[in-house]
């Protein structure tokens, strides 16, 4: 079963080929309303309703329209595989919003993976875009903001070693300080 922070990964990459300049990513659990609500922002250049609606219903569209790439499709059939769903709001010139909703104790719902991975390496990889991501656990949850960071940094750059490691630790201190009280994943 492929991890949830690969998908995440793949959709950020979608938003990175938009010419997004700032990314918000965020992955939130409920544990009461059982659920796991992953929200890919970017501020891309967009699609129009057409284009949404052919990326939303790919077997639809691959007889009569050129390739329909998989990413978005794979993402909502593991989405609706656990009983959740995908929606992708688009505004041309603006930006593209992707919502999944996992229902997560479903049997068939992916583990969400290394997201510690998944964001180091698209902050190292595209240090002049700017990321924002937030994960919680019900009322706990903690946020990295390369704006924020830049500030601190100042001529610093978001790909220094010495950066990418204090990001990689931080993300992964926080999260075990959240999974304490929940099995982790
Ligand atoms: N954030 C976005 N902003 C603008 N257009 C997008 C965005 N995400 C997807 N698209 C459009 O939807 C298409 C389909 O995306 P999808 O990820 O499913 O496939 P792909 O990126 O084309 O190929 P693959 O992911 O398989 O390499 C993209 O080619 C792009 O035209
Ligand atoms: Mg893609």
């Amino acid at each position: 079963m492929r991890e949830l922070s690969l998908y995440i990964l793949d959709i950020a990459q979608n938003s990175l080929s938009a010419g997004a300049k700032h990314i918000d990513i965020s992955v939130e659990e409920n544990t009461t309303a059982d659920t796991i609500l992953i929200c890919i922002t970017d501020n891309g250049h967009g699609m129009a309703p057409q284009q949404v609606l052919q990326v939303t219903n790919p077997f639809y569209t691959t007889r009569t329209t050129r390739r329909v790439g998989m990413g978005i499709s794979l993402f909502r059939l593991a989405a609706e595989q656990s009983g959740g769903s995908l929606e992708i709001s688009s505004i041309p010139e603006q930006g593209t919003t992707l919502t999944a909703m996992f229902v997560r104790s479903h049997i068939d719902r992916p583990p969400i993976g290394d997201m510690e991975g998944t964001i180091t390496a698209l902050i190292r990889l595209n240090p002049k875009i700017d990321f924002c991501y937030k994960r919680s656990i019900d009322e706990r949850s903690f946020s990295v903001d390369t704006t924020q960071l830049r500030k601190i940094l100042g001529e610093v750059t978001l790909d220094t070693p010495e950066v990418v490691s204090w990001i990689s630790e931080y993300i992964q201190e926080q999260n075990s300080l959240l999974s304490g009280a929940c099995a982790p994943d």
